[in-house]
């Protein structure tokens, strides 16, 4: 059977606040630009989940498409859509939400349950900035 790589398309808001304690205001200002404003922003971020396999020999699916949008919805969207990353989500207490952080929380959360399948998630934070990440 062939080996495809499937994409998926999946949008979700929410605000966040980069901010290093260790700096001093000027430090962060000058590192963060617009994105170290002291009350947040929001941004549409749209995430990839790109799968790679055989076909399945019964479905010539890689992977059922509503099967990935609820896994995404279940461990992914639940936990940060319309959140504010900073305070409500536990994996940034202690870590940056940069746009490169976030693709990594979200491997994390999605590997467990995809797999070998899961190849590579992109991360899109503006029209012009995304992050991907393939689990290095
Ligand atoms: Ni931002």
């Amino acid at each position: 059977m062939p080996i495809v790589t499937l994409s998926c398309r999946i949008t979700f808001c929410a605000s966040h606040r980069l901010h290093n304690d260790k700096l001093s205001e000027e430090e962060n200002r000058r590192l963060f630009g617009k994105c170290n404003y002291v009350n947040g922003h929001g941004h549409n971020y749209v995430l990839y989940v790109v799968l790679k396999n055989e076909l399945d020999s019964r479905s010539q699916m890689v992977m059922n498409t509503d099967e990935i949008e609820k896994i995404t919805q279940e461990h992914v969207l639940n936990k940060i859509d319309h959140r504010y990353l900073n305070v409500d989500v536990p994996e940034f207490k202690n870590l940056i939400p940069t746009v490169e952080n976030i693709v990594v929380v979200i491997w994390k959360w999605l590997k467990p349950v995809l797999g070998d399948k899961l190849y590579q998630l992109r991360l899109d934070e503006t029209e012009y900035c995304s992050a991907i990440y393939e689990g290095n």
